[in-house]
């Protein structure tokens, strides 16, 4: 059990942010990922859309034999969390925006979420900011996905996005949440338009989540070098190149 792989799934580029983390905090363990970049993007399908494909994803890595499935993209939580639970008979962890994280690290100012349009329609968001965060201003940033997909992750393009959306508020921002993880790929051009404002994006919350659940289980693995692999819906080879090229010269 100890050494069977985590599987990790994202519709796209975006769950290789966490994927990135997950190497570095749990070095021991084999991962295997799989974007759905085919059918990205995820966050302006319907639900039910979303689920069916996650589904899908969840089956080609429970194919390969994971102890545990992390859902590295909040649109596919927010949709199908509940649904992976029901049916798979591993453990499910799923990334959602922090509002704690962003309340405390806002103080008395406002706080912003990027998300997909999906994430930000759907139950579970609408519920956790009513009771965590109801003054949070929610901004649905397709156009960001996409940009990720293209590994377009500096300049001008998402520069002249961010200033446009955050304009409106421009000094009384405290905090800004990335609700989906193409965006935290988006840190640098978000850094240069807000600077100095907090970004939150989940991610360490989800590796401790992870982690707690492994050790409940038994499950961490604890020696070996761990590694990782990854798939792609998107029969295009430029996209496993992106793929590698946004995960970085040195990444195992
Ligand atoms: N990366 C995803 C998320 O965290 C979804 C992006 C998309 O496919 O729309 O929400």
């Amino acid at each position: 059990m100890r050494s069977a792989p985590i599987g990790v799934f994202d519709s796209g580029m975006g769950g290789l942010s966490v994927l990135r983390a997950l190497r570095a905090a749990m070095p021991h363990e084999r991962l295997i990922y799989y974007g759905d970049n085919e059918n990205a993007p995820y966050g302006t399908r319907t639900p039910q859309e979303i689920c069916a494909l996650s589904l899908q994803a969840a089956q080609l890595l429970m194919q390969k034999g994971v102890k545990a499935l992390v859902v590295a993209c909040n649109t596919a939580t927010s949709a199908a969390e509940a649904t992976l639970r029901a049916r798979l008979n591993v453990p499910v962890v799923g990334i959602e925006p922090d509002f704690i994280a962003a309340r405390e690290a806002a103080g008395e100012k406002k706080i912003v979420v990027f998300a997909t349009r999906a994430t930000l329609s759907l139950p579970r968001y609408r519920e956790a900011r009513l009771r965590l965060c109801p003054e949070a201003i929610s901004i649905s940033a397709p156009e960001l996905v996409l940009m990720v997909e293209r590994g377009v992750v500096a300049g001008p393009e998402p520069e002249a996005f961010f200033r446009e959306k955050l304009a409106p508020w421009r000094d009384e921002i405290g905090a800004i949440v990335l609700g989906c993880t193409h965006f935290a790929f988006l840190r640098a051009p978000l850094h240069a338009v807000a600077p100095g404002v907090p970004l939150i994006d989940s991610i360490d919350r989800l590796t401790r989540s992870l982690r707690n659940v492994l050790t409940d289980i038994n499950a961490l693995a604890e020696d070996g070098a761990g590694g990782v692999e990854l798939y792609s819906s998107a029969r295009d080879p430029a996209v496993l190149a992106r793929m590698h090229e946004l995960l970085g010269e040195n990444f195992p």
